[in-house]
C-alpha cells in the first residue's frame, strides 16, 4: 500500500513527465516548422536589383552576363535610363575584349536579360534574389524590405549590397522566415571588373540561404567570401581606415597624395594609391562610412582613434569635391570627355 504523501509525489512527478513530453514534443515541432519554411530556397533563376546606379547597374550586368533574367528597377525612368546607359558603356568595353567583331551583337544580347520598371511591388513578384543596392540610409532600405517582404515570393532571398550599415538591422524590417533568407551582398567598384563578392552572414541566415548566394555569385564568374555581420566586414574594414590615414599624412603635411599614390602603386603594388582610390569611390560614401562607424565606435565595436573626424576630408565634401563624379576631389578630372 501506498502512503498518500508518497503517492500525491508520484502524481505529481507523473504531471511534470507529461507536460516535460508535451514541452519537447512542442519544440520539435516549431523547430520541424522552422525548418520546413526556413530551408526552402529556389535554384536562383531570376533576379532583381534596386538601385540603377554605378553599383546596382553592374550587378545588373553582371548578372545578365551570367544568364540570369534581371529586373533592374528605381523610382524614375529617368535613374533606369542612366542605368542602362552605365551598362551598355561597360559592355562595350566588355565586348571590345570578348567579341570585338561583333560588339553590337555581344551587347544587345546581354540586354535582352535586362528589364526595367519603376513598379517595386511587380519587380519581384517572380523573383529569387533581391539585391538592393539604393541609398545608404537604414530607413529607406528598411521601409523596402519591410514592403517587398509581403510582394515576393516565400522562397525568394533578400540581399543588401549595404557598405556602411548593419545587415542584422535591415533584415529585422522583414518576417522571421525571410530573415533566415536574408544576408548581406557586397560587391566592388567597378562591379564588372572586381572578382570579389563578401557574402555577410547574420545569426538568422539559413546555411541554405548563403550556399544559394556562393552558388549564383560563382555563376556570376566572382569569387565569394563569407563574413559576419561587423562594421566594414572585411575589405572596408581594412581599407576605409588605410584611406582615413593617408588623408591624415597629407594633413600634417607628410606627403603629397601624388607622392603618397606613387608609394602605394610601386612600393605595395596596389593598383590604384589611396588618393586615386578615395576619389574614386567618392569621397562622400568614404567620409559616411566613417561617420557611421563613430556612433560604433561608442560602444566599442570598433576603435575610435581609427575614426577620428579628419578636417581636410570634412571640408573637401562640404565643397562638393566628391572625387571623380563631382570632377575634382584630389585629382581635377575632366568628365566632359
Ligand atoms: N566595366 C567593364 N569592365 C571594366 C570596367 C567597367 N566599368 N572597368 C574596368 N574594366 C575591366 C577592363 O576591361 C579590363 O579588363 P581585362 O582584364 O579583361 O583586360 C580590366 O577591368 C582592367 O581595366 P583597365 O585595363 O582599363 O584599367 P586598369 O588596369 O587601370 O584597372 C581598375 C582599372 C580595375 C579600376 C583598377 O585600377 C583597380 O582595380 N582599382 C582598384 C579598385 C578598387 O579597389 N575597388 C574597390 C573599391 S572599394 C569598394 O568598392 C567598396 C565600397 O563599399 C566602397
Amino acid at each position: 500500500m501506498l502512503s498518500p504523501t508518497l503517492r500525491t509525489t508520484l502524481n505529481i512527478m507523473s504531471t511534470i513527465r507529461t507536460q516535460m513530453n508535451l514541452a519537447a514534443a512542442n519544440r520539435l515541432s516549431t523547430v520541424h516548422r522552422h525548418l520546413s519554411t526556413t530551408s526552402q530556397v529556389n535554384k536562383i533563376e531570376k533576379l532583381t536589383v534596386f538601385g540603377a546606379g554605378l553599383m546596382g547597374a553592374g550587378i545588373a550586368q553582371v548578372g545578365a552576363q551570367s544568364g540570369l533574367k534581371v529586373i533592374l528597377s528605381d523610382v524614375t525612368d529617368k535613374a533606369l535610363e542612366n542605368g542602362l546607359n552605365i551598362i551598355s558603356k561597360s559592355l562595350s568595353r566588355v565586348a571590345k575584349k570578348k567579341s570585338p567583331d561583333d560588339i553590337e551583337g555581344f551587347t544587345s544580347n546581354i540586354l535582352k536579360n535586362i528589364e526595367t520598371t519603376t513598379d517595386a511591388a511587380k519587380a519581384v513578384q517572380d523573383s529569387d534574389l533581391v539585391i538592393e543596392a539604393i541609398i545608404e540610409s537604414i530607413k529607406v532600405k528598411r521601409d523596402l524590405f519591410g514592403f517587398l517582404d509581403e510582394k515576393a515570393k516565400a522562397e525568394c532571398i533578400f540581399a543588401s549590397n549595404t557598405s556602411s550599415l548593419s545587415v542584422k538591422e535591415i533584415a529585422e524590417s522583414c518576417s522571421n522566415d525571410r530573415q533566415a533568407r536574408f544576408a548581406g551582398l557586397h560587391f566592388f567598384n567597378p562591379v564588372p571588373a572586381m572578382k570579389l563578392v563578401e557574402i555577410i552572414k547574420t545569426p538568422q541566415t539559413s546555411t541554405e540561404t548563403f550556399e544559394a548566394l556562393k552558388e549564383v555569385t560563382l555563376r556570376m564568374n566572382k569569387s565569394p567570401v563569407s563574413c559576419n555581420d561587423t562594421p566594414g566586414f572585411i575589405v572596408n574594414r581594412l581599407l576605409v581606415p588605410y584611406l582615413l590615414e593617408a588623408i591624415r599624412m597629407v594633413e600634417r603635411g607628410d606627403a603629397t597624395p601624388e607622392d603618397i599614390d606613387t608609394a602605394m602603386e610601386l612600393g605595395a603594388g596596389y593598383p590604384m594609391g589611396p588618393f586615386k582610390l578615395l576619389d574614386f569611390v567618392g569621397l562622400d560614401t568614404t567620409s559616411y562610412i566613417a561617420q557611421g562607424w563613430r556612433e560604433k565606435a561608442q560602444s566599442g565595436e570598433i576603435s575610435k582613434e581609427l575614426v577620428e573626424p579628419i578636417g581636410l576630408l570634412d571640408k573637401l565634401v562640404k565643397e562638393g569635391k566628391l572625387g571623380r563624379k563631382s570632377g575634382q576631389g584630389f585629382y581635377e578630372y575632366d568628365n566632359k570627355k
